[in-house]
């Protein structure tokens, strides 16, 4: 499997275990409408942006709110996010990302950024990792969101390569789909779920060999 020119990242549950702070945040978000709201609810909103994200919490509490309400719902989460993550430095990288950027940018291997996230720019300066990215995009610039494949099919085009020449690391459902839609070859990480949905699965990016694809 060579002839790897560009490897597309996901953020959230990739590159740093934020899924557990945006949970929190979501589960908080669902206690202010009444709504009881679990992890294995969470599951299904990993890789989702935080307006669809905040649709399918109100649709499992079968509950709609006004326009202004949606808005204020939504920064409500972000702000009991963003104070969850306020001490975030490179110590909170996921295990083997460190070691992976520096061997792909060895390797002459693009870095590409893929990620639902609104605040992915900024985590990934807090992470001190952000000028390995040859290529971010994150939930700022897409139309359709994961699972469409917009967000890696950007990516692959803004560095100027065919879906056939890029990895995609996903740790959510809606990623891989996404991945897999768009043409590329998907590796997921750290989420089990994934063992059988992914082309290839990891525990975590120490297993991944980048000289076997490159
Ligand atoms: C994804 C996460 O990366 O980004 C989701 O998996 C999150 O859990 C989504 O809701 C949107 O993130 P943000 O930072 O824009 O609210
Ligand atoms: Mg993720």
């Amino acid at each position: 499997m060579a002839n790897i020119k560009a490897l597309l990242f996901d953020l959230d549950g990739v590159i740093v275990s934020t899924e557990k702070n945006h949970f929190i945040a979501w589960r908080e978000t669902a206690r202010t409408l009444g709504i009881s709201f679990s992890e294995e609810d969470n599951e299904a909103l990993k890789g989702v942006n935080r307006v669809d994200s905040l649709k399918q919490i109100l649709k499992l509490g079968n509950k709609t709110v006004s326009s202004e309400a949606f808005e204020s719902l939504l920064v409500f989460k972000n702000n009991i996010y963003l104070d969850s993550i306020s001490t975030l430095s490179e110590a909170n990288l996921l295990p083997g990302v460190d070691a992976l950027l520096r061997k792909a940018q060895s390797m002459g291997v693009k870095i590409g950024l893929g990620s639902s996230s609104k605040n992915a720019p900024m985590i990934l300066e807090r992470l001190g990792i952000k000028s390995f990215f040859d290529v971010i995009i994150d939930g700022n610039g897409v139309t359709h969101p994961k699972p469409h494949p917009e967000v890696f099919l950007n990516g692959a085009k803004a560095l100027g390569f065919h879906p056939s020449e890029c990895l995609v690391f996903e740790d959510a459902l809606s990623g891989v789909t996404a991945a897999k839609e768009g043409g590329f070859l998907s590796i997921g990480v750290g989420n089990p779920l994934l063992q059988h949905v992914a082309d290839v699965y990891l525990n975590n990016l120490t297993e991944f060999r980048l000289e076997e694809y490159a």
